[in-house]
């Protein structure tokens, strides 16, 4: 019974992920959350931040607040308008929120890197949320986008658990 859903579930993880490794994760570190939090952000949203970027080794490279608030910078949220570690970094935040996100080359400029950014940097963001407002694509279709995004989590979370049972039962069995 087990190996047969153990079989299955990786069949199903590999026919879901497309065979790929998991995708990576970003770091997300709350550095200052806000006593008052009327509304959290959420896929299609759009959101009004200041940010500084770093590099591995401790270094500025940018900063919005070089001219006051005036490069403070809307955008929105799970469009692949910005770093797809910003789409998954910049969720469930509340306005006056601060967070610190450490994004894995993949999730930023990757292979290429971009500019004064090398080839497979890890970048280090700290983004300071000041605004949010109602995007403009309807909210149902991104919970769509996101139940499926938390099938797809759910089912990899069930079949490490199966594979862990089915390991321990075997071990117990020999
Ligand atoms: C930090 O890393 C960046 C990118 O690799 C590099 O351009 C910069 O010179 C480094 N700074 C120091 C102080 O090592």
């Amino acid at each position: 019974m087990l190996t047969v859903l153990a079989w299955l579930c990786s069949s199903m993880l590999l026919s879901v992920s497309g065979g790929k490794l998991p995708e990576a994760e970003v770091e997300i570190d709350v550095l200052h959350r806000p006593f008052l939090c009327r509304r959290k952000t959420k896929y299609g949203d759009m959101l009004l931040v200041h940010h500084e970027l770093y590099f591995e080794n401790g270094t500025m490279l940018y900063t919005s607040r070089t001219d006051g608030d005036r490069h403070a910078m809307w955008f929105t949220l799970g469009i692949m308008e910005v770093l797809k570690g910003w789409d998954k970094g910049l969720q469930d935040m509340c306005s006056g929120e601060k967070r610190k996100l450490v994004v894995p080359p993949a999730l930023a400029y990757g292979k290429e890197g971009k500019g004064k950014i090398p080839p497979e940097s890890t970048l280090t963001f700290v983004v300071e949320l000041l605004n949010i407002k109602n995007g403009p694509r309807s909210h149902e279709s991104f919970q769509e986008m996101d139940l499926n995004d938390d099938w797809r989590l759910s089912m990899q979370e069930v079949c490490t658990n199966t594979h862990t049972a089915f390991r321990k039962l075997s071990h117990l069995e020999s």
